[in-house]
């Protein structure tokens, strides 16, 4: 869906504030706290900092751009390390987003002493709808993009390539449509394929799955609250998180009857038909 949706501020345990959907009744946000988990399972896995001095560049999609944490959180922790950067670097950030409406809150998020590297550079206003900001600070140059798009529309046409995928949709069981095999697929495709990295929050066996078939390498990251920890997919498998890969019995989890994944070949099936698929595929297999 393409439209306005009626949001509720909510404050989350850690201090940092997140959006309760009304319509959808779904928190952005593990209430455990909101920057926490963008900072947990999507910046410091990312190991983004690493990748920028490296390569000079980073390109970053996140999909889902909601309230923007994920990429936020990650320019803060850039910022505050500006001094290591040595030679003239880029960040490109494409956001994708339905709804206007959740952006008009990122004012309000970002007014954090938490954001404050971030908050010395960017102005506010211009994140707060959808188009392009620029950031530019000794020799670091930022494009933000925040695109208005459906996933399932413009990831299987986009034709640049990333070093990260920040994959943020509301919940698997509320929205499969966006968790699917073909869609994973096309962020294989999309990921530079020796250092790509996906990043998600779900820890769900059908997603792990569906990321396996599409090619993915997956790790575990870090658990918070009472959440399981989130998944870090890999093109490669030469990263250095070895004391996070899955233990034996979450394998059986995974290789389970709870592992089939959704599909969506053509994407545009309707959330009912990407249930029932996965419901006659599980007849199948017992
Ligand atoms: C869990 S929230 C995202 C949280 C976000 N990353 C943040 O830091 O606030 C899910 C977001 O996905 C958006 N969304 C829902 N369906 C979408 C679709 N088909 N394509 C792109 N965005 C979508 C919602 O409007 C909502 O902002």
């Amino acid at each position: 869906m393409i439209g306005k949706t009626t949001y509720e501020l909510i404050a989350t345990e850690d201090g940092s504030w997140t959006c309760y959907d009304l319509e959808h009744d779904q928190l952005f946000h593990n209430k455990a706290g909101a920057y926490t988990e963008a900072l947990q399972n999507y910046c410091e896995p990312s190991n983004a900092l690493s990748i920028l001095i490296e390569h000079s560049n980073l390109k970053i999609l996140d999909a889902c751009f909601g309230l923007g944490y994920n990429s936020f959180v990650l320019l803060n922790e850039i910022l505050k390390q500006k001094d290591s950067i040595q030679q003239q670097s880029y960040i490109n950030i494409l956001g994708l987003e339905t709804n206007e409406a959740s952006l008009e809150n990122i004012p309000h998020i970002l007014n954090n002493e938490r954001f404050s590297y971030l908050n010395q550079e960017l102005k506010t206003q211009t994140v707060n709808k959808f188009g392009i900001s620029h950031i530019e600070t000794n020799n670091l140059e930022i494009t933000i993009e925040i695109r208005q798009a459906d996933l399932r529309k413009a990831v299987p046409n986009l034709l640049q390539s990333f070093h990260l995928i920040f994959h943020d949709p509301f919940s698997a069981s509320k929205a499969p449509h966006l968790w699917t095999v073909d869609l994973f697929k096309h962020y294989y495709r999309l990921l530079i394929e020796e250092k790509g990295k996906l990043l998600t929050y779900s820890s769900a066996a059908n997603v792990r799955s569906g990321l396996r078939e599409a090619g993915f390498i997956l790790f575990k990251t870090k658990p918070l609250g009472r959440k399981n920890g989130g998944t870090l997919a890999a093109t490669k498998s030469n990263i250095n998180i070895d004391d996070k890969i899955f233990s034996l019995s979450e394998e059986e989890i995974i290789k389970s009857i709870s592992d089939i994944p959704y599909r969506d070949p053509d994407f545009v099936s309707t959330v009912e038909q990407i249930f029932q698929t996965r419901q006659n595929e599980i007849k199948q297999k017992k």
